[in-house]
């Protein structure tokens, strides 16, 4: 089971300074192991569900919340996020040996465009993504691809003595939207 660290307590900042002044009805933690995120949000939103493909991160988050034992959004039914989440196994396969917890593909962000594939039919057409990725990865590739379908941008960074960690904000494009209509 993941313990929350630097890259946990980095996105927990930005989920705050996010929703301090907004209303949350909706929203998702994605891989919540530690269940820092989803624990958090349950501050701030008035429905919190959390995803991980180890169920035994049920256990990490409060009763309010729920939880969905799911491979990314396979079992996930619900709709209209206002936000979603996630702070990914970011590494690329290689630097470690693989592993859910902390590898992402070869590339290290492999796992995070698909999840941000998927997360498009789920988020609301004005909601937000917030998650995290590692200059270890292909930085690169992830805004290539991600660009073409969401609007992103890169707000807030931190320095640790090995890598660089960032939070990424993703919202919807107009044209992304259009065919997630069609
Ligand atoms: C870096 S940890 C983050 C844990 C916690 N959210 C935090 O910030 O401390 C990544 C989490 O993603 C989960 N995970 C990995 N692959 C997944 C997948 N395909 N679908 C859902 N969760 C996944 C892992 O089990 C792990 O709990």
């Amino acid at each position: 089971m993941y313990e929350a660290a630097e890259d946990s307590f980095l996105l927990e900042e930005e989920i705050i300074a996010f929703c301090k002044d907004k209303v949350i009805t909706k929203s998702l933690d994605m891989g919540t192991g530690s269940g820092i995120q989803a624990n958090t949000l349950c501050k701030f939103s008035k429905e919190v569900y959390a995803v991980d493909i180890n169920k035994e991160s049920k256990e990490k988050i409060g009763k309010k919340i729920k939880f969905i034992h799911s491979d990314l959004f396979k079992k996930v039914k619900e709709k209209d996020f206002d936000l979603i989440v996630f702070n990914p196994p970011y590494l690329p396969d290689g630097e470690e040996k693989a592993d859910p917890e902390l590898t992402g593909g070869k590339q290290g962000v492999e796992l995070t465009l698909k999840f941000l594939k998927q997360a498009k039919k789920h988020l609301k057409e004005d909601g937000t993504i917030l998650f995290i990725a590692s200059s270890h990865a292909n930085l690169d590739l992830l805004e290539k691809k991600a660009g073409k379908e969401y609007y992103l941008e890169r707000i807030r960074e931190l320095p640790l003595f090995f890598e660089k960690l960032y939070v990424y904000k993703a919202t919807l494009e107009k044209k992304v939207l259009d065919k997630v209509k069609e």
